[in-house]
């Protein structure tokens, strides 16, 4: 049964037309000038798009400027190698964002023209309801609404709708048709861009600058004093996971495991191995130095991961194929995950001694 709208959502339905002029006067004002604002083209978007996906604007600013100056067309990404594509990456996270754009370009060049509706994009490798939205409707004014976290929070703000949701993916589907209702006829790209921009530098999870929102008349929440409250979502269930890696050197080589070509994560990328991977049970690679421990969070896992110094003398004589010894000087030229560049780093410039506890 279709979920009828709250009365706030009737009421700021109604309100259409005042809302998006108070939102697109302000955009005009306060957008910040991003590269692919100022001179968009379909590929600036579609890359920035990507790359947005799980990573926040001022981290993706330097590697678009070096992505575009590499790859400045999808013509010259769709020829390059998988090894150059990951190495601009690398160090965003979540790969296989670069893999499908990868995978996209090589499409594209293979059509006569790109695609313009979302349902068309949604078919692309790598395009979900989002980025379909975002780029359809920013360039080729496809009335399309992009619903992502922050759009869901000024939404469910703006009606304070109290519904418990089980994860952002869901709520997104709930609130897709109240952010249809909102979006213009003209220029729905700019109104989305609006949205989001409003979601990134004004209604803050927390601490929201309501003060100075060009949207507060028609906020319910803000009315209540109350923003924070929504919108409500269940608390993720965490599970606790512990990794062991181990960190060897021989005649001034790293060992690391390159992935295989064809790994589902991670493939041709590089990482400092675990004890399994490197032929050991943890506890003979626990009974090595510790040099660093880290915990991160990665979907609904909290992983704590140990690295330990082993000596290249304790290992297997045969090692695994995916092993490779990396010459230091080698280093910087292969492609690292994020965090394992960092720990590479903070452990080489620390020298041997100490425990290192670096950022994720
Ligand atoms: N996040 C995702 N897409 C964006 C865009 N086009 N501008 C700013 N932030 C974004």
């Amino acid at each position: 049964m279709a979920r009828m709208p709250p009365s706030s959502a009737s009421t700021l339905i109604a309100a259409a037309p005042d809302f998006r002029r108070a939102l697109r006067d302000w955009y005009r004002q306060h957008a910040r000038p991003l590269p692919w604002r100022s001179s968009p083209s379909l590929y600036k978007t579609v890359v920035s798009e990507f790359m947005l996906q799980q990573t926040q604007v001022k981290t993706v600013l330097p590697y678009l400027d070096r992505w575009l100056a590499a790859l400045p067309d999808f013509a010259s990404l769709a020829a390059a190698l998988e090894e150059h594509v990951l190495k601009l990456w690398e160090g965003l996270g979540y790969y296989s964002r670069a893999r499908n754009l990868h995978r996209l370009a090589k499409q594209l060049a293979a059509r006569p023209a790109p695609p313009r509706t979302p349902a068309e994009w949604q078919e692309l490798p790598g395009i979900g309801p989002y980025t379909a939205a975002a780029i359809t409707s920013i360039t080729f004014g496809a009335p399309a609404a992009c619903v992502d976290g922050n759009v869901v929070r000024i939404l469910a703000r703006l009606t304070a709708d109290a519904t418990e949701f089980r994860d952002s993916a869901s709520a997104s589907k709930v609130f897709t048709p109240l952010a249809n209702a909102l979006l213009p006829t003209e220029d729905p790209g700019a109104h989305n861009q609006a949205m989001m921009e409003l979601g990134a530098t004004v209604c803050f999870r927390q601490n929201p600058l309501c003060l100075t929102c060009p949207v507060r008349p028609f906020c319910a929440a803000a009315r209540r004093g109350e923003p924070e409250a929504f919108p409500r979502l269940a608390p993720k269930k965490m599970e606790q996971r512990s990794v062991t890696r181990v960190w060897s050197e021989r005649n001034g080589a790293l060992l690391l495991r390159r992935a295989p070509t064809g790994a589902k994560r991670f493939a041709n990328m590089h990482e400092l191995p675990t004890a399994e991977e490197a032929g050991l049970t943890v506890a003979t690679a626990e009974r090595g130095q510790l040099l660093a421990r880290k915990r991160r969070g990665i979907t609904r896992y909290q992983i704590t991961e140990s690295i330990h110094r082993v000596p290249a003398s304790a290992l297997r004589k045969k090692l695994q194929p995916e092993l490779v010894w990396v010459p230091r000087p080698q280093l910087d030229a292969v492609t690292l995950s994020g965090p394992h560049r960092r720990w590479v780093r903070a452990i080489l410039a620390a020298g041997t001694g100490e425990e290192i506890k670096t950022n994720p």
